[in-house]
């Protein structure tokens, strides 16, 4: 298994280059499903994320064309449409092709993508909606099979904000008779791109970036070409490097507009932040001071950066209060934490973090993506060397980490740990 070794205590400076957003990407490559025309794709990261659901797409009868960053897919001869427990079990972002399928084809089967490290995460709103929406919808032997003539507009209000659940929807009230509004709609960027690419393929939508949108269903979309927004968790987490570091870090095609309540909370620490139109600078004190973070959705503190900003006050100066608000066990990157030495004590959804003077290297294991991240970023201010186990979680969205942070004088190298075991 590839893990991470990284030589704490080296202060970074220097910039870094944003990629492509993933959780842009992944509904944005499902939208494909809604034309028989090709839809061409700029700024794609190059993610394992990506390439699982490239590989979903492919085996159901896309055509997939992928140079570099860029990603020409046609869904004009959709020959299997159906998203197997195998591939979703790894990539939970999977169910954002049963909206699309059932709009276009009138049936889909997409296994229940189940829990992961984070929760729950159930989907009861992607097949409520689906269900407003006109379709059939039966869980049979674990998977969501969705039929339907042809999806009727109507009026939808989610029960609780969720990102995944407004995309699947938008996408397919696309293609629905009539009029559909989505209320207490999700209002992340990533929903603001995706709405923005099916605007571009012919789409009728009101309300993008509000939590009510009203969409006019049209009998077909054409193809488009479109450039996927950059990632403003990828941006906040080379910022938190710097940050914690007491360096000095631009990131260039940065989202800016989308990570305002992350920069917030970098001032709050103490730092300096100066933006430009497509870059954000973090300068950073010898010492950061702690701070609060209260997750919840956007435009408020993202979840996604939770990890990173524990990481980052388990060596604060004073105590914070973390509380996650988005998913019920989101606190496993505490324990790991521990391990280097910091002074966290959990209680519920609340993490309450006593900075101390240094973390001690030792090594650790990632549990998920966001986790993962947080633990790379103790391990650049750990005194010594920390070993950072299971980075297939950090592959999964992050681009190259390791090239980046190099970049910015960190002392990191990929390795094998089962190539160290006796
Ligand atoms: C998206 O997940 C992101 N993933 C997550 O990023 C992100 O953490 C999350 O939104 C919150 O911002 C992608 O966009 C691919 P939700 P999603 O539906 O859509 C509950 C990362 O690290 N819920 O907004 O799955 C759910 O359990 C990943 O890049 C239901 O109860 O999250 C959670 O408590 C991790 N029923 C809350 O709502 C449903 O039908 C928010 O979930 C749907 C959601």
């Amino acid at each position: 298994m590839e893990c991470l070794h990284i030589e704490g205590g080296v202060r970074l400076a220097g910039e870094v280059i944003c990629s492509g957003a993933k959780n842009a990407a992944l509904p944005i490559l499902c939208a494909a499903l809604l034309t028989d025309e090709p839809v061409t794709l700029h700024n794609v990261p190059q993610l394992r994320d990506v390439d699982t659901l490239l590989r979903l797409l492919t085996q159901m009868g896309v055509s997939v064309e992928r140079t570099g960053s860029t990603v020409t897919l046609c869904a004009r001869a959709i020959t299997h449409p159906v998203a197997p427990y195998e591939l979703v079990k790894t990539m939970r972002a999977s169910i954002l092709v049963l909206g699309p399928l059932t709009a276009r084809l009138g049936e889909a089967r997409v296994s229940l993508p189940g829990g992961c490290a984070i929760g729950a995460r159930p989907v009861d709103q992607h097949i409520k909606g689906l269900t407003a929406l006109g379709a059939e919808v039966r869980v049979e032997h674990g998977d969501v099979h969705a039929q339907a003539r042809r999806l009727r507009g109507t009026r939808i209000v989610f029960d609780m904000i969720t990102v995944t659940g407004t995309e699947n929807l938008l996408m397919a009230a696309a293609l629905a008779e009539g009029v559909t509004v989505l209320e207490n709609a999700a209002r992340e960027p990533e929903v603001q791109d995706l709405a923005q690419l099916l605007v571009a393929m012919g789409a009728r939508i009101e309300g993008i970036g509000s939590d009510t949108l009203v969409v006019h269903g049209v009998s077909r979309l054409h193809g488009a070409e479109y450039r996927v927004m950059s990632d403003r968790i990828e941006a906040g987490t080379y910022l938190c490097a710097g940050a914690i570091t007491g360096g000095d870090v631009r990131v260039r095609r940065a989202p800016t507009a989308a990570l305002d309540a992350v920069l917030l909370k970098l001032q709050e620490a103490g730092c300096e932040v100066t933006r430009g139109e497509e870059w954000v600078r973090v300068a950073a004190p010898a010492r950061l001071r702690a701070v609060d973070i209260r997750t919840s959705p956007y435009p408020g503190f993202p979840t996604d950066m939770q990890a990173q900003f524990m990481a980052l006050d388990t060596v604060a100066e004073g105590r914070a209060m973390i509380r996650e608000t988005i998913f019920e066990n989101r606190f496993m990157h505490a324990v790991e934490l521990q391990r280097l030495g910091a002074d966290i004590h959990i209680d519920g959804a609340t993490a309450i973090v006593t900075g101390v003077p240094r973390l001690e290297g030792a090594r650790v294991m990632a549990t998920d993506l966001r986790a993962s991240a947080g633990l790379v970023l103790a391990g650049l201010v750990a005194e010594g060397e920390t070993v950072v186990d299971r980075i297939y979680h950090l592959d999964r969205g992050y681009e190259r980490m390791e090239e980046k942070l190099a970049a910015l004088g960190a002392r990191i190298r990929r390795g094998r740990s089962d190539a160290e075991l006796p």
